[in-house]
């Protein structure tokens, strides 16, 4: 078979193979991917075929039918995958941006009825065709910056109806558009009103009337596990129901405070622990040695937040956590898609190397994705998911900061 799409004369093609293919990347796993210089990459259809040194492709492939891609010595990398956003929901928060400016905690916003509440109210009423286009438009930028896999949540809404209204909405965007969507239920973000000073029987809600709803239309169950959300002891016997029913299991914990959610989660057999900015380096020890869990680093948040705390990135490395980053796109914490901006972040911030960075916006992320055997690397074998960016060396990838480096973005083997 001749090969639908070639890209030649790739400076330096970032593989992200080389490691271990049954776990995700770990310690010095993290950084020791291969790159090739002067390289080329080829694809048949949907997936990759083959990939080398320029001087090993097979030039009897390339027919007239191959769509040739010339990269001119640039850099070419798999596409990004964005494995925690938040991403269909109705309004925005700027009205409470100035409220933090004046010293406003993110839970005292949320104490007051505001944050999380506030974006509730607006999705409960808006029409599902508005929370439509409002995510396509925002998969349309994700897009530009190279995301190819994208996880959304759910969770702005709160009671059963629009809970699966969101669900819904993610799963038809991802339909209409060429970014891979995996829709995540998020019901138990916060506890709503109609459950105020209830959050056990909340729980037992979603578990009992809601999740089973959603077999086969959310990949994973999430929860909020903080104070003035869910406790460790609520999120461990929800995340069990849910894991009872199929779902795979994420966690936000540890965001404002270390409770003990990450290792909770971790031993429950989550497929990722998400923030992690308080974890105990004892509870990162546990997360460690529950074998596959990944921690997932969202370091927009705190930057949006105004937090010195950021998570022990260096650390978590250091004690063999396997580590993905992303930007956790949402409008109370984070309303930036700018995955670049995050993994620039990661190494100013988390103690991250331009590498080991890499590694957890693609390999490491589609591992929180438990898609890892399709995407996340440059093998023969997987999607083509890739991008061409503007630039000759991998380390200026963290170093122009903020910008977006993407020149050509190729999802399942199509130029988009
Ligand atoms: O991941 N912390 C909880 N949930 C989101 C924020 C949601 C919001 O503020 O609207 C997060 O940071
Ligand atoms: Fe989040």
């Amino acid at each position: 078979m001749p090969y639908s799409l070639l890209i030649r004369n790739c400076g330096q093609l970032l593989t992200l193979a080389g490691g271990p293919t049954d776990q995700p990347l770990r310690g010095a796993a993290l950084a020791d991917w291969h790159i090739l210089e002067n390289a080329f990459v080829a694809c048949e259809g949907d997936k990759i075929v083959a990939l080398g040194p320029m001087s090993a492709l097979d030039e009897t492939q390339v027919t007239a039918a191959t769509t040739v891609l010339n990269a001119q010595g640039r850099v070419v990398m798999p596409g990004l995958v964005e494995c925690h956003t938040h991403l269909v929901f109705a309004g925005n928060r700027a009205h409470e941006f100035q409220r933090k400016l004046q010293g406003e905690s993110y839970l005292d916003i949320l104490a007051s009825g505001g944050g999380i509440l506030s974006t509730v109210r607006a999705t409960r009423v808006a029409p599902e065709a508005e929370l439509l286009a409002n995510a396509l438009r925002h998969l349309h930028d994700f897009r530009r910056y190279g995301i190819t896999t994208l996880e959304a949540k759910s969770g702005y809404g709160l009671d059963k109806e629009t809970e699966l209204r969101l669900v819904r909405v993610a799963r038809e965007a991802g339909r209409r558009q060429p970014v891979r969507v995996v829709p995540t239920f998020l019901g138990a973000h916060v506890v709503p009103p109609e459950y105020k000073g209830r959050p056990a029987d909340y729980l037992d809600f979603l578990a009992a009337d809601v999740l089973p709803a959603l077999q086969g239309e959310a990949e994973f169950v999430d929860i909020f596990c903080e104070e003035g959300a869910f406790s460790v002891e609520d999120s461990r016997r929800y995340l069990e129901k849910a894991r009872a029913l199929g779902f795979g299991l994420k966690i936000h914990a540890e965001q404002l405070h270390d409770l003990g959610g990450c290792a909770m989660a971790a031993e429950l057999g989550a497929v990722s622990v998400d923030h992690c900015d308080y974890l105990s380096a004892a509870d990162a020890a546990r997360v460690a040695a529950a074998g596959r869990t990944v921690a997932v680093l969202l370091p927009l948040v705190p930057l949006f937040l105004r937090q010195e705390q950021y998570a022990p990135g260096r650390q978590l490395i250091g004690q063999g956590v396997p580590v993905a980053i992303s930007t956790d796109f949402n409008p109370g914490s984070c309303p930036s898609k700018n995955l670049w901006l995050a993994l620039s972040m990661a190494c100013l911030k988390m103690g991250f190397t331009p590498k080991e960075a890499l590694a957890a916006v693609t390999l490491n992320a589609a591992w929180a994705l438990d898609l890892a055997a399709e995407i996340g690397s440059l093998e023969a074998g997987k999607r083509a998911d890739i991008l061409v960016l503007d630039v000759r060396d991998y380390q200026e990838i963290p170093y122009w900061l903020g910008e977006n480096p993407v020149q050509t973005v190729i999802i399942g083997g199509q130029v988009v």
